[in-house]
C-alpha cells in the first residue's frame, strides 16, 4: 500500500532537507510532448548532490511514498507523469547538472543526470571528442532520462543506443543506498550488470544520478544527401549498397514520406524543402568520415552507382555544413508538422530490415478496413525502427477516430509481432504500452522482470504504473 506525499510527509521531508529543497509543483512537471496525459505531485524535489537524492529515496521508501524521477520532460510514453492512483513526489534531477570530469585520452566524460544533452555534446566537443547521442528534444532532455530510457535517436546506426553508450553509473537505489558505479572500464565482467538493468528501467528501479559516458573521435569530415528512392525495399537497397561503400561512415540513415513533406509543407511552411513536389519516399543520408575521404565524393559516387542499379530516382548532396543543418532541421521538424495536424495514434515499432517493405506493404492495406486515414511513416530506417503515424484524413480531427484506436494499434502491432518486430524501438514502455508488453512480450522475461523489480523496490515506490502496471 502507498502513501500519498501528502503535506505531513512534505513537512517531514523538508525537514530533513537544505531550504528550497521541495517546492510547489509548476505546471511543466505535469505536462508531457504530446498532452495525452496530465500528472499530479504532492511536491517538486530538486536535490544538489547524490546524498540528497538518498535522503529523499530512504524517505519516502519508509514512508511508502511513490516517486516519479524526471529529467528533461520529453520523454513521448508517458514514463515522467503519474496521473492517476497515489499522489506521489517528483524528483527532478535538473540541479544536478554538473560535467564532474573529462578524460580526453580515455574517451571518457563523466556527467550528472541532470545535465541537458547538448551540454555533454559541448563539454565532448571542447576537448575534440564527439558524444554522438543525438535527437530532436537535445536541447532539452537530460542524460538520466535519456538512459532511463534507453534513448534511441538518429545516431543508433553507428554508435548504438544510449546504453551502448554508457561505461558506468552512479544511482541510488529505491531503499536510498548508493551504488559507486561510475567505472571508466570497456571491460568489467564481474557477474550481473546492474547498469544495464536500470539503463532503460524507466526509473522503475532506481534513480540514476551520474554516468561515466564513452566519447568517439570527432568525424574529419561531415556530409549529408538527401536521396528519392521509389519504394521502401529501394531504400534498403541502397542502404545495403551505402554501406558497402562506406561502412562505419554512415552516421545516419533515415526514411522520410511525402506524407510527412506535406504535413511540413502545410503546417510549417517556413521549414525550407529542397523538391518543389515531394517524392513519396526519400532517405537522409548522414556521413561522418575520417581525414582524407571527401563526404560529398563518396556521396556522388553512392548515389552513380545507385542511380546505375535504378534505386535512386533523384538526390541532392549538401554542398556546405549549412545546407546539412537544414536537410536536419527539415527531418526534425516532421515531428513537430504531426503535432500540428494530430495523430489519431502514433507507433514506435522496430522490425527486422528485411520484413520493413512487406510490413509498409500489408498495414496501410490492413488499416484501410478500419476506416481512412493518412499515414505518415518515417523514422530510423538504418535501425529497422519506423514512426508509423496515423492521421484523419485531410478536415477530420482526432477526436473523430477516438473510438477506432484500440483497434488501430492491435492492427499495427500484430502485425509488427508477427513479422518478428518490437512494439517499441526507442520511446520506451511508460506508461503508454504497459499493456502491449504484457500482451506481446515473453513470459519468462516478463516474470524475470517482475521478480527484479519486487527485490530491488520491495515497496513499489518507483514509478508506479510505469513499464510494469
Ligand atoms: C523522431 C522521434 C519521434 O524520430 O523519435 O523524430
Ligand atoms: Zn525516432
Amino acid at each position: 500500500m502507498l502513501t500519498p506525499c501528502d503535506s505531513a510527509f512534505q513537512k517531514t521531508l523538508a525537514r530533513e532537507l537544505p531550504d528550497g529543497t521541495l517546492v510547489t509543483p509548476s505546471p511543466g512537471y505535469l505536462e508531457e510532448p504530446r498532452g495525452r496525459w496530465r500528472g499530479q505531485a504532492g511536491a517538486v524535489a530538486l536535490p544538489r548532490s547524490t546524498e540528497e537524492v538518498a535522503g529523499i529515496l530512504r524517505a519516502c521508501h519508509c514512508a511508502r511514498v511513490p516517486v516519479v524521477p524526471y529529467g528533461g520532460g520529453t520523454g513521448l510514453v508517458g514514463g515522467q507523469v503519474c496521473s492517476d492512483g497515489v499522489v506521489p513526489l517528483v524528483l527532478s534531477l535538473e540541479r544536478m547538472r554538473a560535467i564532474r570530469a573529462v578524460f580526453p585520452s580515455e574517451n571518457v566524460l563523466i556527467a550528472e543526470a541532470g545535465a541537458i544533452l547538448v551540454d555533454v555534446q559541448k563539454a565532448a566537443a571542447d576537448v575534440g571528442r564527439y558524444f554522438p547521442l543525438s535527437l530532436a528534444s537535445e536541447g532539452s532532455a537530460r542524460i538520466g532520462g535519456l538512459l532511463g530510457c534507453n534513448a534511441g535517436g538518429v545516431n543508433v546506426i553507428r554508435y548504438g543506443n544510449a546504453r551502448d553508450l554508457v561505461l558506468g553509473l552512479e544511482a541510488v537505489l529505491p531503499d536510498g543506498r548508493i551504488w559507486h558505479g561510475l567505472k571508466r572500464l570497456r571491460k568489467d565482467n564481474t557477474g550481473y550488470d546492474l547498469r544495464h538493468l536500470l539503463i532503460g528501467s524507466e526509473g522503475t528501479l532506481g534513480v540514476i544520478t551520474a554516468a561515466s559516458l564513452r566519447l568517439a573521435p570527432q568525424p574529419a569530415a561531415q556530409g549529408a544527401a538527401l536521396m528519392v528512392v521509389p519504394d521502401p525495399d529501394a531504400a534498403l537497397r541502397l542502404l545495403a549498397l551505402a554501406q558497402a561503400q562506406l561502412g562505419d561512415g554512415i552516421s545516419a540513415f533515415e526514411l522520410i514520406s511525402g506524407m510527412g513533406l506535406q504535413f511540413l509543407a502545410e503546417t510549417m511552411p517556413q521549414v525550407r524543402q529542397p523538391f518543389a513536389t515531394p517524392p513519396d519516399w526519400m532517405v537522409l543520408i548522414d556521413l561522418g568520415l575520417p581525414e582524407g575521404l571527401v563526404p560529398e565524393s563518396a556521396l556522388e559516387r553512392l548515389f552513380a552507382e545507385a542511380a546505375e542499379a535504378g534505386i535512386v530516382n533523384d538526390g541532392v548532396i549538401a554542398a556546405s555544413l549549412g545546407q546539412r543543418a537544414e536537410f536536419w532541421a527539415m527531418r526534425e521538424a516532421i515531428p513537430e508538422a504531426n503535432r500540428h495536424i494530430g495523430s489519431i495514434l502514433s507507433h514506435d515499432i522496430s522490425l527486422p530490415l528485411s520484413e520493413i517493405p512487406a510490413f509498409i506493404a500489408q498495414a496501410g492495406p490492413e488499416l484501410a478496413r478500419i476506416n481512412d486515414y493518412r499515414i505518415n511513416c518515417f523514422g530510423h530506417l538504418g535501425d529497422g525502427n519506423l514512426h508509423y503515424n496515423v492521421f484523419p484524413m485531410a478536415g477530420g480531427s482526432r477526436a473523430d477516430h477516438a473510438a477506432e484506436q484500440d483497434a488501430i494499434k492491435t492492427c499495427v502491432h500484430d502485425l509488427v509481432h508477427s513479422l518478428g518486430g518490437s512494439v517499441s524501438a526507442e520511446h520506451g514502455i511508460g506508461r503508454l504500452k504497459t499493456a502491449d508488453l504484457v500482451k506481446y512480450g515473453d513470459p519468462v522475461k516478463l516474470a524475470a522482470m517482475r521478480a527484479i523489480k519486487e527485490a530491488l523496490d520491495p515497496h513499489g515506490i518507483m514509478n508506479p504504473g510505469a513499464v510494469l502496471a
